[in-house]
């Protein structure tokens, strides 16, 4: 059985794009091509983005990443390995994110989720993030989007909720 304390965290290097892409295909039916992930890569070295990989066992089992504005961070992809998902692998990412975020010194969070997508929702929810609004027919001109954002994160109070939300095993 896994434990959060396996999960090795790594910035996003090209090295890692094959198993990413293999978790990517798996995942979504409008996957991010290699040439997305290169150009997300070369943004992190801009410090516009922040890109990480969760492995276990020197194997890829997840990936995150958040674009970083000055107020502002947009979490533009978060997906685990089919086989690993329900295991807390999502979870320790998103507060990886979250704290590289206040870290950064924004503000806020935002992001996207498909409507259908119950299980990314919940784990948003877990960080704070509320929905907003719609984005109708965001997904392949069919699926609406639902707009979550989390707001406050340069307070008090989000830090004892990331906090509570270690990231590691209860
Ligand atoms: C969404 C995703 C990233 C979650 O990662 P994960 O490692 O499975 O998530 P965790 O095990 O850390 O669970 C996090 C929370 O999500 C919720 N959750 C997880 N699986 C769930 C499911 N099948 N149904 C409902 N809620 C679920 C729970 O609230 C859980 O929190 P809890 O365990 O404290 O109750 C993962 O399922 C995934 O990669 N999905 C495909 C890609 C995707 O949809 N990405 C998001 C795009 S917006």
């Amino acid at each position: 059985m896994m434990t959060t304390r396996q999960i090795v965290l790594e910035p996003m290097r090209r090295k890692h794009l094959k198993q990413i892409l293999e978790i990517e295909n798996q995942v979504y039916p409008r996957p991010w091509t290699h040439g997305v992930f290169t150009d997300e890569i070369a943004a992190a070295r801009r410090a516009q983005r922040y890109y990480v990989v969760a492995s276990i066992d020197g194997k890829v089992v997840g990936y995150a990443g958040i674009m970083l504005g000055v107020e502002e961070a947009h979490v533009t992809n978060i997906a685990i390995d089919p086989a690993r998902q329900g295991g807390g692998i999502g979870s320790y990412l998103m507060h990886e994110l979250c704290a590289v975020a206040v870290d950064c010194g924004c503000k806020s969070m935002s992001l996207e989720v498909r409507v259908s997508n119950k299980a990314a929702q919940a784990l948003y929810a877990k960080f704070g993030f509320v929905p907003a609004g719609i984005r109708q027919r965001y997904y392949e001109n069919s699926e609406d989007a639902i707009v979550m954002w989390c707001h406050d994160i340069d307070g008090d109070e989000y830090a004892a909720k990331l906090a509570s939300l270690t990231g590691e095993d209860q």
